[in-house]
C-alpha cells in the first residue's frame, strides 16, 4: 500500500511488516526519514536533526542557513558535486565538462500494480498484488532527469526500486554511475554480511561492523562473479538467525556490481548498489534515456532467518518463470564429472541407463558434444554436433536417451569462442579484442562481443539448432570467464563505457528469445559453477548450477551462504563421485545425497561404476527425493546451526507452510574422540501439534522440539548424516 501526504509531501510504502518512508523537504531536497518494521505512519522527518556542521557546506536556496547540508541528510538518491560528500548515487559529466548533480523533486505518480523494465530482469506482480511508486527527480541547469520507481509488494514485504536517468536537457552527457538503490540510515550501530568466496568456493558469509568510511564489495570482471555476491545484509550488531533488525539488498544484475556502505561523520550510514561504475560510461543524448537494473529490498526485526525467507518467498512467487512451476524438477544425471570431453554414444547411453533405474528421470549431456572438442582449447562457437562421438547426432542420443524412460537435456556455452574453431577462423573479430592487443584469454577461451547484433544473431541461429533438438526438455546454460579486452568494433570510442553493460543486456536478450522460443525449455545457469548466480539470471534459468565443488563438506559452507538470500529450489546441487575431483576428500555416499537434497536433486557421476550398496542408497535417495520434495524446494527454510561459528555439525530444516510435515538435516565435520552430546532446537514447527519422526512409534510435541531441542546421536566417523523426517499427527 501506497500512501501519500499530499500536502507535506510524504510518501509511504507499507508492506505487510515493513514501512518505507521519504518526504520531498525543504528545498525541495528527497529526504529519507524511514525503512523498518511496519508503523502506521506520520511524517518521520522530524527524526533529521539540523546543525550547523563545519565543511558541511550549504545549497544555494538555503542561503545563510548553515544547518541545511546535503552532507548530513539522509536521501532517497545522493547527488555528486553539490554539496554531498559521501558515496553518491548518480555521477556525470554534463557537456560544459562540469561533473555537478543536484536534483531536486519535480512530482510523482503512484499507480497499482508493478511497473517492468524493458530488457532487465524483474520482479512481477499481478495488478492487485503490487503498487508502483514513481518519483521524479531534476537537475534544474542540464535538465538531467531521474525517475525513481518502488515496487510495493506486500505480500512478502519486498520493495524494489530502479532507476531511469533521462537527458531532458538539449545537450548530451556522459553518465558515469547510476545506481540503483541508495539507502540511508541515522545510525551506524550495523553489520555489514556480504558473500564472498573464489571459484569453487562461492558465497560464504562474512560479517563485520560496520567502521568509519567506505567498506564494500563489488565486481569488474563484466559478471556478478564467484568473488562477490550482488546481495549484501545490514543487520543489528547482535542479530542472529531469530531476532534482530536485518536488512537485505539484491542487486537483479548478472554484470559488474557495486555495493557499498559508507558510515560517515556523524555516525549515519548510507548503503549504495547498482552497476560497477569503475570503467562504465553511457552517453545520453537529448531524449533518451538509460534504465539502471532494479534492487530489491527487504527487512525484519526477526533475525536472519526471516530476511532468508521472505526473500525466498518473494523469489519463488514473483521472480522465477519456470515451465515447472508446481511440479518437481527433475532428478538429474549428468555426465560431466564422470566423463569429461571423453565420452562416446555407447558410453553416455551406460551412464544414463544406469541412472534411470535407480529412479533418475533426466539425462544431461554436458560439454564436449559438438564440433572439434576434446579439451577445454578448442571448438566453442561450432554448435553443430561431432558424429565422432556422437553419430546421428542429438537427435539419436535423444531418442535412445527416451528409450530408456529419461527426458533429455543438453549444456551449451554460446556467448564464448575458441581460437581453434572454424567460428573465430571466419571471424576473429567477433571476439572482444581491442585494436592492436593480442586478446587475454581466459580458460583458453574468448568472449564474443554479444553487443553486435551480427553477432547475436548468430548466436540465437545456431542455438536454434541445437535447442529445437526433438525430446529437448532441458538447457544449461553456461560461461565460463570474465571478461577482459573490453573494446567492441560497434561502439565509437566515447561510448565503450557502453560494452560491459550492453553485453549483460544482450545476454538478457538472448536468454528472453529462448524463452519465448522455446516456452517448455528449462534453463539452467551456470558460470564455472556459481560464477553468475544472482537475482538477475534468477529470471531467466529459474535454476543456477550453484559451484563446481561437488565436495559435500565444501557445499555445506557453499549452500548455506547461498541461502541467505535464494531459496533452495534454484540452487543446483549433484551427488558426484568419490574422492571427490575438486578436494580429494571421501564422503560417504549417503552425506552426500543429504547436501545434495539442499538443492534441485541430481547426479554426476558414473553410476556403472558404483557398488550395489551405493546403488542401493541411491535409489532410496531419489524415493526419498520424490516424496518430499515439495517441503525441500517450497518449504520455509530454517539454517539451525550459526553460519558464522562453525561447530561440530551443520544443519539446517525446512518447513510446509502448513507447518504439518519438516524435514531437518545435519552433517558431522571430522571426527573427534569422545565428542561431547549435542541437543538440537528445531525452528518452524507448531508448538501444538505432535510430531512423528522417521515414521516411529514416538511423538514429539512441537514446543518441545522447538524450547528443549532433540538428541543428537552420537555419529561415529568423518562427514556422517542423518535426515529426520517429521510428520505431524
Ligand atoms: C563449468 C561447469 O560449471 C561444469 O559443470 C561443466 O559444465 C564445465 N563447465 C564444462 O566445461
Amino acid at each position: 500500500m501506497i500512501t501519500v501526504d499530499q500536502q507535506n509531501l510524504v510518501f509511504t510504502l507499507h508492506t505487510r511488516r515493513t514501512t518505507y518512508q521519504m518526504k520531498a523537504g525543504r528545498h525541495g531536497v528527497l529526504l529519507h526519514t524511514y525503512y523498518g518494521p511496519r508503523i502506521r505512519g506520520g511524517d518521520l522527518s522530524p527524526l533529521i536533526q539540523l546543525a550547523d556542521r563545519g565543511f558541511s557546506p550549504n545549497p544555494p536556496e538555503a542561503g545563510h542557513d548553515r544547518t541545511f547540508s546535503l552532507d548530513t541528510l539522509p536521501q532517497e538518491y545522493a547527488t555528486s558535486g553539490a554539496g554531498d560528500f559521501r558515496l553518491p548515487s548518480i555521477q556525470a559529466e554534463l557537456a560544459d565538462g562540469s561533473r555537478i548533480v543536484d536534483l531536486r523533486f519535480c512530482g510523482y505518480m503512484v499507480h497499482q500494480g508493478k511497473y517492468a523494465l524493458e530488457g532487465l530482469p524483474a520482479f512481477f506482480a499481478r495488478e492487485d498484488e503490487a503498487d508502483t511508486l514513481t518519483v521524479y527527480l531534476a537537475d534544474a541547469v542540464s535538465g538531467l532527469r531521474v525517475e525513481l520507481l518502488y515496487g510495493v509488494l506486500e505480500d512478502c514485504d519486498l520493495i524494489t526500486r530502479a532507476v531511469r536517468v533521462v537527458n531532458g536537457g538539449e545537450a548530451p552527457f556522459r553518465l558515469l554511475q547510476a545506481a540503483s538503490l541508495c539507502l540511508d540510515f541515522l545510525r551506524a550501530d550495523l553489520d555489514l554480511i556480504t558473500f564472498d568466496g573464489r571459484h569453487t568456493m562461492e558465497r560464504l558469509p562474512s560479517r563485520a561492523p560496520l567502521r568509519p568510511g567506505v567498506q564494500g564489495v563489488g565486481s569488474v570482471r563484466g559478471i556478478s562473479s564467484h568473488q562477490h555476491n550482488p546481495f549484501a545484509v545490514l543487520c543489528e550488531g547482535d542479530a542472529n538467525e531469530d531476532h534482530g533488525l536485518c536488512y537485505g539488498a539484491m542487486l537483479l544484475y548478472s554484470g559488474g556490481f557495486q555495493a557499498e556502505v559508507e558510515r560517515d561523520q556523524f555516525d549515519n550510514s548510507r548503503l549504495v548498489l547498482g552497476i560497477q561504475p569503475r570503467n562504465f560510461s553511457w552517453t545520453l543524448d537529448p531524449g533518451e534515456s538509460f534504465t539502471a537494473p532494479e534492487a530489491a529490498l527487504t527487512c525484519t526485526a526477526d533475525g536472519l532467518g526471516a530476511m532468508s525467507r521472505q526473500l525466498h518467498r518473494a523469489i519463488r512467487r514473483h521472480l522465477l518463470r519456470d515451465p515447472w512451476a508446481g511440479k518437481r524438477h527433475p532428478v538429474l544425471i549428468n555426465n560431466w564429472e564422470a566423463t569429461e570431453f571423453h565420452f562416446d554414444l555407447e558410453k553416455l547411453e551406460g551412464i544414463a541407463g544406469a541412472a534411470a533405474q535407480l529412479g533418475a528421470e533426466l539425462f544431461v549431456l554436458d560439454d564436449g558434444w559438438f564440433g572439434v572438442r576434446n579439451n577445454d582449447r578448442q571448438g566453442l562457437g561450432d554448435w553443430g554436433v561431432n558424429e565422432e562421438k556422437l553419430p546421428g547426432g542429438l537427435e539419436r542420443l535423444s531418442e535412445r536417451v527416451r528409450a530408456l524412460g529419461l527426458d533429455f537435456g543438453v549444456w551449451v556455452e554460446p556467448e564464448m569462442v575458441s581460437e581453434d574453431s572454424e567460428l573465430y577462423r571466419a571471424h576473429p573479430d567477433w571476439a572482444l579484442t581491442a585494436p592492436g592487443r593480442a586478446p587475454t584469454r581466459g580458460r583458453s577461451q574468448l568472449v564474443l562481443d554479444l553487443t553486435r547484433t551480427e553477432v547475436r544473431e548468430y548466436v540465437y541461429r545456431s542455438m536454434g539448432q541445437v535447442l529445437s533438438c526433438p525430446g529437448l526438455v532441458y538447457v544449461k546454460w553456461d560461461m565460463n570467464r570474465a571478461l577482459t579486452d573490453v573494446w567492441s568494433a560497434a561502439l565509437p570510442a566515447a561510448r565503450q563505457g557502453e560494452v560491459c553493460h550492453r553485453y549483460v543486456l544482450a545476454v538478457y536478450e538472448l536468454l528472453e528469445r529462448v524463452r519465448r522460443d522455446y516456452p517448455h525449455l528449462l534453463i539452467e545457469g551456470c558460470a564455472g559453477g556459481g560464477g553468475r548466480f544472482d537475482a538477475g539470471m534468477l529470471y531467466y534459468t529459474p535454476q543456477i548450477w550453484c559451484s563446481d565443488n561437488t565436495d559435500a563438506l565444501d557445499r555445506l559452507g557453499i549452500q548455506c551462504g547461498t541461502s541467505f538470500a535464494y531459496p533452495a529450489g534454484t540452487v543446483g546441487a549433484h551427488v558426484s563421485a568419490v574422492p571427490n575431483g575438486q578436494t580429494c576428500r571421501s564422503i560417504p555416499m549417503e552425506t552426500r545425497g543429504v547436501v545434495a537434497m539442499a538443492g534441485t536433486f541430481g547426479y554426476e557421476l558414473d553410476v556403472r561404476r558404483c557398488t550395489e550398496e551405493e546403488k542401493a542408497v541411491i535409489r532410496r535417495q531419489i524415493a526419498f527425493f520424490k516424496e518430499h520434495w515439495d517441503v525441500i524446494q517450497n518449504g520455509d527454510a530454517y539454517r539451525l546451526t550459526d553460519a558464522f561459528r562453525p561447530g561440530p555439525f551443520t544443519a539446517w530444516q525446512q518447513v510446509s507452510a502448513d507447518r504439518r510435515r519438516s524435514l531437518v538435516s545435519l552433517v558431522t565435520g571430522g571426527a573427534s574422540s569422545n565428542p561431547p552430546f549435542a541437543v538440537l532446537r528445531l525452528k518452524g514447527l507448531d508448538p501444538e501439534l505432535n510430531y512423528r519422526i522417521n515414521g516411529g512409534e514416538e511423538r514429539w510435541p512441537g514446543d518441545a522440539l522447538m524450547a528443549a531441542g532433540w538428541p543428537v546421536p552420537y555419529l561415529p566417523g568423518d562427514y556422517q548424516a542423518l535426515q529426520l523426517w517429521l510428520e505431524a499427527e
